[in-house]
Parts: C-alpha cells; sequence; structure tokens
C-alpha cells in the first residue's frame, strides 16, 4: 500500500471525473449543479452547520425544519413530510419499524431494495413474497401485477402492509392504484418506495407519484432525480394508517443526531426549484427523451425499453430512464457503457449483459439530448461488423422459485455465521441475502434453506456473467452456524 499521507486518493478521483467532465446519465440527478444553480448557494463551507440554536432540531422539529417539511408535504401532497439525511434507506427502515411488529407478515416483490430487507430485519416481520416474473427479452423482474397481488392478500389475510417499488431500476412501475384499493379493502397498509420517482407527477406524459395513487407513506430520493444533494431524501405520509408519531420515532432511531444542514437545505431548496420551476423542466424533460428515443430507433442495432415491451398488467414506464438493448451492435452492454465514457465522453447509470440504464432528470434540457444522441451515433459508427460475443438475457436462467423459509430474517441475521464451501451448502440456513444482478433477483435471502435448485440457479447466473451481491469469499457460502 502507498502509505504518503499526502496523498489524497478521493479527493484526486473526484476532481479527475470532474475534469473529465462526462456526460452525466447516472445519479445524483442535479448533474453536478447543471440546471440547479440553488446548489451553488448552499455548497459553502461557512453553511456546513447542524443543530445550533435558530436552526431547528431534526428530531422534533419546531422552526425552520418543520416549516420546510411543511412545505415539501404539500407540494407533494401528502399530510405529512419527514426530511432524511441518510437516503430512502432510512426512511424505508422507519417505515417497516413503524408498521410491523415482531412476528407480523408483510407482503413485497421478492427484488425490494436491500434497504426493505434491513428494514424486515430491525422489525422482525416476517415477508411474504409476491411471484418472480421474468420480463421477456430483458434481464430484470417484472412488477407485481394486481392478480399476484389479490392472491396474496387472499392467502395471507394476516398481513399488516404491502410493499410496493413505484418505479423499479428500469422505471417500469406497478398498477399501483389497483394494487391500492384491493390492500386498503382488507385494512392493510400500502407502503412505497418511490426512491426512483421524485419527478413523477410533473407532466401527464410522466407516471403520476404514488400518494395521487393511494399510497399511505412513501420515500422520494429526492437526490436520485429532484434535484439535491447525495442522500438526501423525504419520507411522505398520507392519512392516518401509518401512525406519524411512530414514524417520528424510529426516525429519530435511526438517523444521525447531527445531520448535515447542506443536505436539510438542498432539500428545502429542491422542493422549492420543483415546485416553481418543476414542470417547465418536466415538460422540456420529456420532449427531449421522447425526441432521443425517436432518434435511437433510426440508428440501427440499438433498442430502447419501451412502452410496448411490456405487459398490459403492469402501470406505466417512466420514459426518461432510457434502458437500452446494445446487443445489436455486437457488444455487451458493459464494453458499450466502457467506449461510451472512454471515447464518447458520456458516463452511464448502469450496463449489464447486452444493457444500459441512462438516467435524464429534470435537470438535463435539449443539450444533454443531443450530446447523447452524437456519442450514440459515434458507438454505432465504431463498432458496426463487429465479432464481439453478446450475452443474452434469453440465456439468464429461469429462476427455481422460493427456498423454504426456516428462521426468520431476524433471526437468521442475529446468529452467529460460518463459511461453507458452496457444494457443501445445500440444506444449510442462509445468513445472508445473496442477489444476482441481473436480473436483480434475491437467490436466498437470510433464514431460508439453501436448496439444490438455488445453488444450482446461483452457479448458473455467475456462468453467464451475472455479478452476485452477499459473497464474502468467492466459491463460498455465509451460512447460521
Ligand atoms: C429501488 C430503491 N429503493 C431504495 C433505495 C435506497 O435509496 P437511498 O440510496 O436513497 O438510500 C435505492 C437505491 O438505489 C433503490 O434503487
Amino acid at each position: 500500500m502507498d502509505c504518503d499521507q499526502s496523498r489524497r486518493p478521493m479527493v484526486e478521483a473526484l476532481l479527475a471525473y470532474r475534469a473529465e467532465s462526462p456526460l452525466r446519465l447516472h445519479i445524483p440527478g442535479h448533474k453536478g449543479g447543471r440546471g440547479t444553480s440553488f446548489l451553488r448557494e448552499i455548497i459553502r463551507p461557512s453553511l456546513d452547520l447542524t443543530e445550533v440554536p435558530g436552526l431547528d432540531d431534526l428530531g422534533s422539529p419546531a422552526g425552520v425544519i418543520a416549516q420546510a417539511q411543511d412545505l415539501a408535504a404539500d407540494f407533494f401532497g401528502s399530510d405529512r413530510a419527514f426530511f432524511l439525511v441518510n437516503g430512502c434507506t432510512a426512511g424505508i427502515q422507519a417505515l417497516c419499524l413503524a408498521t410491523v411488529r415482531p412476528g407480523e407478515e408483510v407482503i413485497m416483490p421478492r427484488n425490494v431494495h436491500r434497504a426493505v430487507l434491513a428494514g424486515v430485519i430491525l422489525a422482525g416481520a416476517i415477508p411474504v413474497f409476491l411471484p418472480v416474473r421474468e420480463a421477456p427479452g430483458w434481464p430484470f423482474v417484472l412488477p407485481p401485477n394486481a392478480d399476484e397481488v389479490a392472491a396474496a392478500l387472499n392467502s395471507h389475510p394476516q398481513a399488516v402492509a404491502v410493499w410496493m417499488v413505484h418505479p423499479d431500476y428500469h422505471g417500469v412501475t406497478p398498477a399501483l392504484a389497483e394494487i391500492g384499493a384491493m390492500v386498503h379493502q382488507r385494512g392493510m397498509i400500502l407502503l412505497v418506495d418511490e426512491a426512483h420517482g421524485s419527478h413523477f407527477g410533473l407532466h401527464p406524459d410522466l407516471p403520476p407519484s404514488a400518494l395521487s395513487l393511494g399510497a399511505d407513506a412513501c420515500v422520494k430520493g429526492m437526490h436520485k432525480t429532484g434535484g439535491a444533494l447525495t442522500q438526501a431524501a423525504i419520507l411522505c405520509l398520507q392519512g392516518t394508517r401509518v401512525e406519524s408519531g411512530r414514524v417520528a420515532r424510529n426516525l429519530a432511531l435511526l438517523q444521525t443526531s447531527s445531520p448535515s444542514y447542506l443536505l436539510l437545505a438542498s432539500l428545502d431548496a429542491a422542493r422549492s426549484w420543483l415546485a416553481t420551476e418543476g414542470t417547465v423542466r418536466a415538460a422540456e424533460l420529456v420532449g427531449m427523451v421522447r425526441e432521443v428515443r425517436r432518434k435511437i430507433a433510426g440508428l440501427g442495432g440499438i433498442r430502447c425499453l419501451g412502452a410496448g415491451d411490456l405487459p398490459g398488467e403492469v402501470g406505466r414506464l417512466d420514459e426518461s430512464r432510457l434502458c437500452l438493448d446494445v446487443g445489436g451492435l455486437g457488444m455487451t452492454g458493459v464494453e458499450a457503457a466502457r467506449r461510451l465514457r472512454r471515447v464518447h465522453g458520456v458516463q452511464v447509470e448502469y450496463a449489464s449483459f447486452r444493457h444500459l440504464i441512462g438516467v435524464f432528470s429534470p435537470s438535463d434540457t435539449r443539450r444533454e439530448g443531443s450530446r447523447f444522441l452524437k456519442a450514440l451515433r459515434g458507438l454505432v459508427a465504431g463498432v458496426r461488423n463487429s465479432k464481439e460475443g453478446v450475452v443474452d438475457a434469453e440465456r439468464l436462467p429461469s429462476w427455481p422459485g422460493l427456498p423454504p423459509a426456516r428462521l426468520s430474517p431476524q433471526a437468521a441475521s442475529l446468529t452467529p455465521s460460518r463459511l461453507v464451501p458452496e457444494g457443501e451448502g445445500v440444506g444449510e440456513i442462509a445468513a445472508v441475502a445473496v442477489v444476482s444482478y441481473p436480473p436483480g433477483i434475491p437467490i436466498f435471502w437470510p433464514g431460508e434453506e439453501i436448496t439444490m435448485g438455488a445453488l444450482s440457479y446461483l452457479r448458473q447466473v455467475r456462468a453467464v456473467g451475472s455479478g452476485l451481491q452477499g459473497i464474502r469469499k468467492p466459491g463460498w457460502l455465509e451460512v447460521c452456524a
């Protein structure tokens, strides 16, 4: 290791990224402050403060934080808003703790974000997973449909809440209004992870917000597409199904006692920006992306995930997010992303087999759309007739189904663990979640039995090139001791 203490590897890397100045088709959605001039106003060392007299207290707000939260609640159409300085993650965990008691059931898609897993572990809840349905020809899982949710509600009438992801990472939403009505009819709570949907509802061609579709509570990743600083997010409550006092108590347990006022002020400023300029920005975003999508269709070799690729029973597609299949160019998504960055000056959000995801936000304009198109034209021109091998989403093995749960996620997480060679793991109980990306399905959750089918799936997804999260040592599995 280089122990030269004058070096600052992180600072150097950040400055190098800024100097390179790629088109940022990734999160955070303020895109380096472009379009969000308010950030330049607040990112100053002199404003890096925490709770001093006059600046209120995030744990029990009664002054400026309370006012800013009330303005956010009003703008997002909720009854109560809480500012989050540890991302949507803290909000999701607090909602789990505020709605579910130990041993109670919560219904959710299998591919929820790991923040929900953490919330389930903390709360001692029992997850009930909705069926997994892979999107044909694309390496991701479709949102659950209303029939699947209805079946789960019927077979688990004692469940207390249902989590929905609105939208998922690819921009696909479930039919939330229909699902919410069924959930409420049974007296359950609809909790929504809207981490990627802060810009929803700003334009008729964007999906409506979860609150407008009946969510009792949602978290909004304001740093993802809403213009705020990284880690800044908002939790919104609507109605009385989720007790706001319980949410506040649990947020106080989970969040730092020294919240950064840069993050908090960025939430305040981003909310005001969305409220005053959001509809104009969203209209420009929608028009720009429509044009980009139309022109991508004419390039040849690149397919853009569109609403027509999705079955009718899902909700909407957030068309501002571009999920591109570049397999027709004879290259993998990872290779395309590498070339886009190195040769054409574009950094995308994510890349896998033959796909990549680019995230546009209300900070982007026609200029960014044109720059991306120019880069894609360069990519296409540079690789025609390439003979590179492409890993196809069709080659992803089929999900083998849920392994049996032997312990609750909390019990498994609190139990000491040991590592066993993968081949000896069958019959053991997983101590940690192992998730394959793509397609983003947890193969086991903590507490689930490692079955032959699940192990064989793990090996097959690895063989086709999927990444695996939750593996501490290659070839070994962490199981309950
Ligand atoms: C669907 C989803 N939910 C929740 C989160 C967690 O959000 P945060 O990073 O704001 O903690 C993420 C993060 O990427 C996410 O993709």
